[in-house]
């Protein structure tokens, strides 16, 4: 058996994704959730870019026990130095430095000589091996780079110690037996002695392809994100590749990862919770539809034998077999902590525990039936909850005699309520004016959504907004999550605030 590394860039490249930041509490959730997944290493940041990414790295080094923290470093010293730092209390640490190698990124980007980029990549090898034993090599652009260069820099940088040798399509722009021959050639020159790293983007939709090519030619180390998120179009989808290297044994023959696969859907339906980007219907593995049988001809074969339309199963990526009933308000919390561990709830604080038990009573008084995916939701607004600095204690929509409508609304902060009015165009505009008047903050909306969380007209509301709250800063997330659908876009829209509030100090001004 060989084992194919998944390097996850989630935290990452991921996070690069437009409308995909993340707080630290959300990334720390969701690095526990990765070291659950399996992962080799994770890429938990650029510690560099800003106060926040390198105390995200930072906390989740102390937290996650067996997958390597990694961070991304350009390469010059003052990043290397940071990364390193970041990594501090990691068990296993990794530093990933990287230098463009195409002529368009050297001559328009860098304005450097080839010489001068050698040097630089070198030099940052070596600080990086001075401060951390595993290093990651990257030529950004790799696959638009000369092949005869790029062996020259694999050379040099393996030479100053990098471990792993990553050769990314920055761009997504090869075809898959280009890149399977780009990786060949590498191949051919490192040998043994830097395990190839393969990391595409998606921008044709070839990303999968192109990694399952990179690793028929040799690469090793696969890098990829948790429902395919990433800059652009994203990067290769985690579930996908790991999927497809489980099913399709009769190509891929001794080769496998350490993913267990029975947690990629908790994965994914955390990563669309905290970031609010959902994966499309029909998209392979994670898809709402890609267990689904509609046709009445599919479902006769799938009684008769399931692997007629099916060549793998639901249960084997972890989406829970049974979403009919759970539990009812007469169910004790060992039925609920046993509900819990079931849906891959894990490790919770018994605050956590105590408190989402709790909800699920109130939610059990007034919705007949409740679902797992309830559960689910109640569960990752509790575990991903950050310190609350105004909390919505009431909030009551009204509209005058001309039908505009007016919110009044109730808000806690430092145990003082505070109680205001607003008339807006619409009810969620009334709703935030009143909002921004009591808390003193000015947000701009950027996104707003609203899903049902599971069926039926007494479906819970999950609301997702973000929000701007200083301008040309990110923007914040904050989740809703309630029978009644304003209620919770006035918990989205302070959650949104809050989050800003706890990473406020952290933004680089
Ligand atoms: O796409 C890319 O080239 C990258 C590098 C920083 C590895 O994300
Ligand atoms: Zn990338």
């Amino acid at each position: 058996m060989e084992i194919i590394k998944i390097f996850d860039t989630t935290l990452r490249d991921g996070e690069q994704s437009p409308g995909a930041s993340m707080n630290t509490e959300e990334k720390i959730k969701l690095a526990l959730q990765l070291e659950r997944l399996g992962v080799d290493v994770m890429e938990a940041g650029f510690a560099a870019a800003s106060p926040g990414d390198f105390e995200a790295i930072s906390r989740i080094s102390e937290v996650v026990q067996n997958s390597a923290i990694c961070s991304l470093a350009r390469a010059i010293p003052k990043d290397i130095e940071r990364a390193a730092k970041a990594l501090e209390k990691a068990k296993q640490k990794r530093i990933h430095t990287f230098i463009a190698t195409s002529p368009i990124h050297m001559e328009f980007k860098l304005k450097m000589q080839p010489s001068e980029v050698i040097k630089r990549a070198v030099e940052a090898v070596s600080l990086a091996r001075s401060l951390c034993e595993d290093v990651e090599f990257s030529c950004e652009d790799a696959c638009r780079s000369d092949i005869g260069f790029l062996k020259e820099v694999a050379l040099a940088v393996i030479e100053a110690g990098a471990k792993t040798l990553n050769l990314p399509d920055t761009v997504g722009y090869r075809l898959p037996q280009e890149l399977g021959n780009i990786i060949k050639e590498l191949k051919s020159c490192v040998g043994d002695l830097a395990v190839l790293s393969v990391h595409c983007h998606n921008d044709l939709g070839l990303a999968v392809a192109n990694s399952l090519a990179g690793i028929q030619n040799g690469a090793r180390q696969l890098e990829c994100t948790i429902n395919g998120l990433g800059e652009r179009a994203g990067n290769t989808a985690l579930e996908e590749v790991v999927m497809i290297l489980k099913t399709r044994k009769d190509i891929f023959g001794n080769l496998d990862t350490r993913i267990n696969t029975k947690e990629i859907y908790a994965s994914s339906k955390l990563v669309a919770d905290i970031t609010g980007i959902r994966p499309q219907p029909n998209k392979a593995i994670v898809g709402k539809n890609a267990f689904a049988h509609e046709s009445g001809i599919h479902q006769d074969g799938m009684l008769k034998n399931r692997e007629t339309y099916e060549i793998m199963s639901a249960s084997d990526v972890g989406i829970p077999q049974d979403n009919g009933l759970v539990l009812g308000k007469h169910s004790g919390r060992a039925a609920f902590k046993d509900k819990l561990a079931s849906l891959g709830f894990i490790e919770l604080t018994q605050d956590a525990l105590d408190s989402a038990f709790e909800k699920f009573k109130v939610l059990c008084d007034k919705k007949k039936e409740v679902y797992d995916e309830d559960i689910r939701a109640l569960l990752t607004e509790e575990v991903t909850k950050i310190p609350q600095v105004f909390e919505l204690l009431a909030l009551q929509i009204s509209s005058d005699s001309n039908g505009v409508p007016y919110a009044a609304i109730s808000i806690q902060k430092d145990g003082i309520s505070r109680i205001d009015a607003a008339i807006g165009n619409g009810s969620v505009d009334a709703i935030l004016k009143t909002i921004d008047r009591i808390s003193g903050y000015n947000g701009v909306l950027k996104d707003y959504k609203v899903e049902a969380v599971s069926e039926g007209k007494d479906a819970l509301a999950k609301v997702v907004v973000k929000a701007e709250f200083e301008q040309n800063k990110p923007a914040f997330i904050g989740h809703g999550l309630h029978l009644d659908t304003l209620q919770a876009t006035a918990k989205a829209y302070i959650g949104a605030l809050n989050s800003y509030l706890s990473m406020r100090s952290l933004i680089i001004k």
